[in-house]
């Protein structure tokens, strides 16, 4: 089973269910007077589970779009190169942005993600990542809103992959270091 590779539950669905929704509330209580709508950018596709559950966490109108970028490949540690893969179909052009995130580690993905988002005149970008893993940062950038802050271990589950699995599990665990190594 999928599951007998998972080391430990580090965050259980009432964990992320919890938190998932206090964050919906606070983007909403900040958002909610501005003129245009919140542009919600899902980074696929590590975040496409999270960004499913927080933007129905939101009472504002939203519009959301994609974005495909590559930076890990198959392994466990960032390579540096990020590639778009899959471009936005909507313009940026003074909009409220908010980037939804699944994990900032190194933080070279978000940091060269944000760089070229705001040189296409966005009014703002803001960036919300369901788990943060400081230990790990390399890029000066930081995330407006935060859901966990996670220890320096390879997690999984919940939109995160290993090797493109593990995505679809419903909680964020610690994978096996049997299944990597
Ligand atoms: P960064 O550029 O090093 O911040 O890496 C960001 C991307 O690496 C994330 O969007 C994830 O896809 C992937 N990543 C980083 N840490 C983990 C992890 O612990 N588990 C699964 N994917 C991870
Ligand atoms: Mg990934």
């Amino acid at each position: 089973m999928m599951t007998d590779d998972i080391e430990k539950v580090l965050l259980t669905e009432k964990q992320l269910a919890a938190k998932i929704e206090e964050l919906g509330k606070q983007i909403s209580d900040d958002y909610r007077d501005r003129d245009s709508d919140l542009l919600c950018i899902s980074v696929l596709k590590g975040s496409v589970v999270f960004f499913s559950d927080l933007i129905r966490e939101m009472d504002i109108h939203t519009q959301i779009d994609f974005m495909v970028v590559s930076s890990y490949g198959a392994g466990t540690s960032t390579s540096g190169v990020v590639k778009i893969v899959k471009d936005l179909d909507i313009p940026l052009e003074g909009r409220d942005v908010l980037i939804i995130e699944d994990i900032l580690d190194s933080g070279k993905t978000l940091s060269y993600l944000k760089g070229i988002l705001m040189g296409r005149g966005a009014r703002s970008i803001r960036i919300c990542t369901l788990l943060d893993k400081p230990a790990r940062r390399e890029a000066d950038i930081h995330a407006d809103y935060v859901g966990f802050e996670v220890p320096d271990e390879f997690v999984v589950g919940f939109g995160l992959d290993y090797a493109e699995r593990y995505r679809n599990l419903p909680y964020i665990g610690v994978l096996k270091s049997s299944v990597y190594s």
